[in-house]
């Protein structure tokens, strides 16, 4: 996948055209395919190998073994791929094939075919795993993340904070929420920037972010691992890879405690733009169903989540890199 053209490509009208529902035929696919994509990770692992699954020690050794264990996921991944490709923001799979089997080998299945597409990365911030559960946590860990709570999850984007963010996450629902809630929300952030630009305020704001370093807050998680230095990163919001760097909250934090950056032109922009997003008319919004998969381009979208109170809600969560 050629990372920047596709995002520069700005052929879309709207979020909703910019995302590919993709039904494909995954009848029996899985049922065949498993085992020989267990035994890669057994070959490829070793003794190393445990149910929380962790980075491949070589992407692309792995990648080769998973080709050659399961062509009709291959197959899958490769259109996926070209999709990506062709510039959509996301892709949606209403079925991927999984209900049914034990949870341990949707894990397996789901990590499989992320690998087939990228280079997986390690979830912060507690461990080396690259399978997150998103779950409602919250009376355990104390974390604010969005992945570990129940409330909405306002757009931003993943790893905002990383020099360069993963440029792809999955998420795949083990079970959709009945209670109506924990709908995903999308943006596209070059629909988004197209239509700022059609006001005169708006087109001051893309000029601020793209051209104005800001602080914004690093969580503990990311400096405990070293992966960003200092309580601080300074980065423009708009630029090319990302296309769109938000985390608002930690933005927020940001100049809270470095005031001399909150100078009236960036709040201005920061307002237009939340302004922006508050106008839900480009908006995609659906939940993923249960056995769904969702693939996003971090790298062009912003994502959010409407809150739920079904406890049994469970997704899980990879991001990966551009293949190496
Ligand atoms: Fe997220």
């Amino acid at each position: 996948m050629s990372a920047g053209i596709a995002e520069t490509r700005d052929v879309y009208k709207s979020t909703a055209e910019s995302v590919a529902h993709l039904d494909a035929d995954v009848e029996g696919m899985w049922a065949t395919e498993i085992a020989s994509i267990e035994a890669a990770l057994a070959e490829h692992y070793g003794d190393d190998l445990t149910e929380t699954l962790t980075p491949a020690r070589d992407h692309v050794e792995l990648r080769n073994l998973l080709r050659a264990a399961a062509p009709r996921l291959t197959a899958l991944t490769d259109r996926i791929r070209g999709l990506f490709d062709d510039g959509v923001s996301g892709v949606i799979v209403p079925k991927l094939g999984l209900e049914g089997f034990e949870l341990g080998q949707q894990r397996t299945g789901v990590f499989a075919l992320a690998q087939l597409l990228g280079d997986v990365t390690p979830t912060h911030p507690v461990d080396n795993r690259v399978i997150w559960d998103v779950q409602n946590h919250e009376a355990g860990t104390g974390h604010s993340n969005f992945s570990e709570n129940d409330r909405e999850a306002e757009y931003h984007t993943d790893s905002a904070l990383l020099p360069i963010p993963e440029r792809f996450f999955l998420l795949y629902a083990v079970k959709q929420a009945t209670c109506g809630g924990g709908e995903s929300y999308l943006r596209d952030c070059r629909v988004l920037i197209r239509q700022l630009r059609e006001s005169p305020e708006g087109k001051a704001a893309v000029e601020v972010l793209r051209t104005t370093e800001l602080p914004t807050r690093v969580p503990k998680a990311f400096r405990k691992n070293a992966q960003v230095e200092g309580a601080y990163s300074y980065r423009t919001i708009i630029g090319d890879t990302p296309l769109w760097r938000w985390r608002k909250d930690k933005i927020e934090a940001g100049l809270v405690a470095h005031p001399e950056y909150a100078t009236d032109e960036v709040r201005k922009a920061l307002d237009t733009v939340d302004a922006r997003l508050a106008d839900t008319t480009d908006e995609l919004r659906e939940p993923i169903p249960t056995d769904g998969l969702l693939i996003v381009n971090n790298h062009v979208a912003l994502h959010g989540r409407s809150a739920f109170t079904d406890p049994s809600r469970h997704l899980l969560r990879i991001r990966f890199h551009e293949p190496a």
